[in-house]
């Protein structure tokens, strides 16, 4: 492994592992499962569930290192993406996660959907069961939409952002870069800093977090601040020093201006000054201390630059273990219920 978490290339031209079980998927997880169909939100998850989802990442994560990053785990199942709201990172990685699995892909927005003539989602997510598609993944602005989706399908569904609510693959990759930097996540400070109210990132991550036993802080400006935060098992503070203060991991949250209607704070130039993540709020924190973001980042707004692109961030690893966090998910959502039938 490099500093930076990543593989050598020596490492990553190593051929199909040894023992790699069917399908190329390797034997150790061939047979896991998830006992559900959908993946609606981190709290309809286990702790057990959280941990079969991290340690079937690592072995989907080998399979991006593999010469040919492609087994016919998923050949013969139809996935659809429904984007009903723009996203770089998540609707190109569960792409990129299922031509990997071998998944027939489709990808539908809204501006390429007939939402704009006026159909509802409900609508919608009738017409597309009606062409029995195996899995849908949806991002969607309305929180509640892929609880709608899973009510109304039999193909499975797979919540990537609904408004407010759960971003739940994203508080999985997190969770899982977590583990792969600091080796665990029980017993780590986690400060989570921000626009905390209009957050989905937040509220999956402290779900997850807490779940797993991390001491998790919340931290922004008292409107941003969600009205009865501590429920969620977190710490909150106004200060965002006292939130980095000692801290392993502190995890950016974009400012969402898109959401807000009327103003939230006097200015951006101040809200960096008193929330904006600078060199000198790092050096508050553990020495090993690693920063992530989830992106889009307003740069000069919630993150310096320096700190985005300095030695203690991991957000471009986020990124990559997005893929993989995605490619376990599916396997354990679809073909973990495939090997049990073929068992
Ligand atoms: N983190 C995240 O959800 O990014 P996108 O909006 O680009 O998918």
């Amino acid at each position: 492994m490099s500093p930076n978490g990543a593989r050598s290339s020596a490492e990553g031209a190593a051929p199909v592992a040894p023992g790699a079980g069917r399908d190329g998927v390797p034997e150790i997880v061939a047979a896991r499962r998830l006992r559900r169909k959908d993946l609606l939100g981190i709290a309809d998850l286990t702790p057990e569930e959280i941990h079969l989802i991290l340690d079937t990442t690592d072995a989907m994560k080998e399979i991006g290192f593999r010469p040919i990053k492609k087994v016919p785990t998923l050949r013969g199942k139809t996935i659809v993406n429904l984007f009903f709201e723009p996203s770089t990172r998540t609707r190109t990685s569960f792409e990129i996660a299922e031509k990997r699995l071998s998944a027939d892909t489709l990808n539908i927005s809204t501006s390429t959907s007939s939402v704009q003539k006026g159909e509802t989602l409900a609508d919608t997510a009738m017409s597309l069961e009606a062409m029995a598609p195996d899995m849908i993944v949806l991002r969607h602005s309305s929180s509640g939409a892929c609880h709608l989706l899973s009510r109304i399908c039999r193909a499975g569904s797979i919540n990537a952002g609904d408004g407010m609510h759960e971003h739940p693959t994203q508080a999985l990759l997190d969770a899982f870069t977590i583990r792969e930097r600091k080796g665990r996540i029980r017993g780590l400070k986690v400060a989570i800093v921000g626009d905390l109210v209009h957050s989905r990132v937040l509220r999956s991550n402290a779900s997850l977090l807490t779940k797993l036993g991390a001491d998790v802080w919340v931290s922004g400006p008292p409107t941003l601040m969600p009205p009865g935060v501590e429920r969620l098992g977190v710490t909150a503070t106004t200060s965002i020093d006292e939130a980095v203060k000692g801290a392993d991991v502190i995890m950016m949250l974009r400012v969402q201006l898109e959401r807000m209607q009327g103003a939230f704070f006097p200015s951006l130039r101040e809200y960096f000054s008193v929330f904006g993540l600078t060199d000198a709020r790092v050096r508050l924190a553990k020495p090993d201390a690693i920063i992530m973001h989830p992106g889009p980042m307003n740069r000069g707004v919630e993150i310096a630059s320096e700190v985005a692109d300095g030695p203690y961030s991991v957000i471009l690893e986020q990124v990559s273990n997005g893929v993989a966090v995605r490619m376990a998910v599916l396997f354990l959502l679809a073909g973990g219920v495939e090997h049990e039938a073929a068992a």
